[in-house]
């Protein structure tokens, strides 16, 4: 007889209210095809994928979790977050260039310890995970140990990490400066280890163009060009101060987003943070060149920076996704810079609906980073990367949840008054990464 070598498949069932998009919803619709809502149904996860959904019970053959009554999401991928930043959350008084030099510089010197580095990075990817964010696209520090660090405790979690070691060598204090040459090698020596291994994926990271030589820009855009699977992330006309800076200090170039483009550092896999200040000739070149611009509105709103223009990026055509940008941001909750996203568009007379804001934290995201066959739905074949959520915690949220009539005024109620405290459970390529600890029971 031979021997039994077949290991059993491990199949999950989880069941709660299913939702996500399978396209794009129209700006400012409340009723869209484009969401699919599959109300009381049981998700199907085999060995980590995604394999169905289906309104009967599974049979005796899958592990049954039963969350009737909750929320069921794709994991939100945050597009735009600093590690290091957690110690600085939440810093007062400050606009960007002097948040930077008086906290966020001193936080990041701290990196260079290996020690910090590590703890770092394994409670910033917890707390994600505590977030209901299952993929992200990270800065660490310019120390190539931030990098290694991040990259490892991602491929423990087994999540979706996209980052790269910041690259910087001017106009930034003792320690956290490279030169030219050292960061080349040290981008190749990572991108060789972690690049397309798991599920990690290598992010040319220039902080932005004041802390980078002419020289070093240039380096960055080679080993883009060398390698189009690369993924590329910066920062982009957030603050006027900074804009104006930039122009003295690039004065060939015709704006802030040129500086990049001239060396060849805009292209599909870039994620570009904030926007504010750009024109109608920068929203063009973004939209050519397939690039995706990250909106941060806590960010924006907490260091003063300004209003972002969703509605002129959607009419120029370039994908735009939400992210936190902690520590700039002052909460890694999904829910709360949607919150904060509808806000800004407020103010500018506009509304976004709960589908716009969900879309761009999941699909819309997992689009832009060219990642949609893996995260960002609840499609047959995704990775499992999904959460479940209370759609109610608390007094005030339940007493609305419960005169909530249609499923936009639910979502959107949902939206804006939820946060991590909603999360139950968090799962990673099908493995449960986070679970809401029970309260004591009192005898
Ligand atoms: N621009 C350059 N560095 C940073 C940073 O760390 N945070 C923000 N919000 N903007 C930046
Ligand atoms: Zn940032």
């Amino acid at each position: 007889m031979t021997k039994e070598t077949v290991t059993a498949s491990s199949r999950l069932a989880l069941r709660g209210d299913l939702l996500d998009f399978t396209g794009t919803p129209a700006w400012g619709a409340l009723d869209d095809p484009a969401v699919r809502f599959r109300p009381d149904h049981w998700l199907l996860i085999e060995d980590g994928r995604i394999v169905g959904a289906q309104a009967e019970d599974p049979d005796a053959r899958w592990t049954r979790e039963d969350h009737r009554g909750r929320l069921i999401l794709p994991g939100f991928i945050d597009t735009h977050v600093h590690c290091p930043q957690l110690d600085v959350i939440a810093s007062y008084g400050a606009e960007l260039l002097d948040w930077l030099n008086t906290y966020t510089f001193p936080a990041e010197q701290r990196y260079a310890d290996p020690a910090v580095a590590h703890a770092g990075a394994e409670r910033f990817l917890d707390a994600l995970l505590a977030h209901g964010t299952t993929a992200a696209m990270v800065f660490p520090t310019v120390h190539k140990v931030s990098a290694e660090t991040l990259f490892e405790a991602g491929r423990q979690r087994g999540m979706r990490l996209l980052t790269g070691k910041v690259l910087m060598d001017r106009h930034a204090p003792e320690g956290l400066r490279d030169d030219v040459e050292q960061a080349r090698r040290d981008c190749e020596d990572l991108i060789s280890r972690f690049h397309g291994q798991d599920r990690l994926g290598y992010a040319i990271t220039v902080r932005f163009a004041p802390t980078s030589t002419p020289a070093q820009l240039a380096m960055a855009g080679d080993l883009c060009r060398q390698d189009a699977s690369l993924y590329m992330q910066t920062h982009v006309a957030e603050n006027r101060a900074e804009v104006e800076w930039v122009a003295k200090l690039f004065p060939e170039a015709r704006s802030y987003l040129d500086v990049y483009d001239r060396v060849g550092l805009l292209h599909e896999r870039a994620v570009l943070a904030h926007g504010i200040w750009l024109d109608a000739q920068d929203r063009a070149l973004l939209a050519q060149r397939g690039a995706q611009l990250a909106f941060c509105p806590s960010s924006n709103l907490f260091l003063g920076s300004g209003l972002f223009d969703w509605v002129a990026a959607r009419e120029a055509g370039f994908a735009v996704s939400v992210a936190s940008d902690v520590g700039g941001g002052t909460s890694l909750s999904t829910q709360r810079s949607l919150g904060d996203a509808y806000k800004v568009q407020a103010l500018a007379g506009r509304r976004m609906t709960a589908w716009a804001g969900l879309h761009a934290a999941t699909l819309g995201a997992a689009q832009g980073l060219g990642l949609s066959q893996e995260i960002g739905h609840l499609g047959v074949g995704t990775l499992a990367d999904v959460c479940i959520w209370d759609w109610a915690r608390g007094p005030v949220a339940e007493a609305r949840f419960a005169v909530a009539r249609e499923l936009h005024e639910k979502v959107f109620a949902w939206m804006t008054l939820s946060d991590e405290r909603n999360l139950a459970a968090a799962f990673v390529a099908g493995v449960a990464r986070h679970r809401r600890p029970e309260p004591p029971s009192h005898p």
